[in-house]
């Protein structure tokens, strides 16, 4: 049996996929900022660098698995804590975990991102950039600066609509350029990452008041239903298997077809000639 890591393990898709490695008879180590055996706020660099210390503590400096979970809705007031928390946050703790995803010979990483970074048209090129970067507090203030050109009605509704799809965006180019460098993939340690639609979770009902009915929700749900925070856990759970070997660098839709039916043609991208 394994020893995972899984931060937002309190509730919604973290605390699903948590209790879904502790049913298979794994070691757990949850992280969040309540109720978890690692209490840390991933939003600051204090609170990733001690939530990577009391990990690396808990696991013996070996771990199987680091599930990055936690995040926030764009509900939340400040754009500037959400690209901390949403992008920032899990870059920061899978850095810092990688040398003991290493050593377990068969690391797995794996991160929530949203299908937000494709399907909401208010993502922050010059944001993206910052926070790829590495530059957080240029990353801070851009994200306060960039949601002033999101519409009033918009923000209104959304508090930090812009700087939520620009966080998850940047995390999803973040997999996909570093699984493939010799660090992640010739240490053995995948990197892939899942981007789910609308979740009934906490955060979607904060975000939203539109989460009663799939057919009347902003975007396009064409299975007609609304995900539960196992759907995700399910998906999590693959990409952390030992046995699942061969795909690194990749996202994953699990969002009930709103990509596809709002983006039906991007995907695949013929390469330039
Ligand atoms: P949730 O609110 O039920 O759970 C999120 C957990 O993350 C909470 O336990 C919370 O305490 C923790 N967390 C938040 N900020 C933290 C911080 N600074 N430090 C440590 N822990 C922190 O939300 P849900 O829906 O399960 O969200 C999980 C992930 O899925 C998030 O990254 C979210 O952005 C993403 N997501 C959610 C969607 C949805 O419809 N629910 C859709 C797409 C993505």
């Amino acid at each position: 049996m394994g020893t995972y890591a899984v931060t937002g393990s309190a509730s919604g898709m973290g605390a699903a996929s948590a209790d879904l490695l502790a049913e298979a008879g794994h070691t757990v180590i949850g992280v969040d900022l309540r109720d978890a055996r690692v209490t840390a706020d991933l939003g600051t660099a204090e609170g990733r660098s001690a939530a990577v210390e009391q990990i690396l503590e808990a696991c013996g400096g070996t771990l199987d698995g680091v599930a990055a979970v936690a995040g926030v809705g764009s509900s939340m007031k400040d754009p500037a804590a959400v690209v901390s928390i949403n992008h920032f946050g899990p870059v920061a703790l899978l850095e810092g975990l990688r040398p003991a995803l290493a050593r377990s010979g068969a690391g797995r990483a794996v991160v929530v991102g949203s299908n937000s970074a494709t399907t909401v048209p208010f993502v922050d090129e010059r944001l993206v950039d910052l926070a790829l970067g590495g530059d957080e507090d240029a990353a801070r203030q851009r994200a306060r600066d960039a949601q002033e050109a999101v519409p009033a009605r918009v923000r209104d509704y959304s508090p930090s609509i812009g700087a939520y799809a620009t966080s998850k965006f940047a995390l999803a180019r973040w997999v996909r350029r570093t699984a493939v460098t010799p660090e992640w993939a010739r240490e053995g340690v995948l990197l892939n990452a899942v981007a789910p639609g609308a979740v009934l979770t906490p955060l979607m009902r904060e975000s939203t008041s539109q989460a009663s009915d799939p057919d009347s929700f902003p975007t396009p749900m064409p299975l007609g239903v609304f995900g539960e925070p196992e759907d995700i856990a399910f998906w999590v759970y693959q990409f952390l298997r030992p046995e699942a070997r061969f795909t690194t660098g990749s996202v994953l839709y699990v969002d009930g077809g709103t990509d596809a039916a709002m983006r039906p043609d991007d995907l695949p991208t013929a390469m330039g000639s």
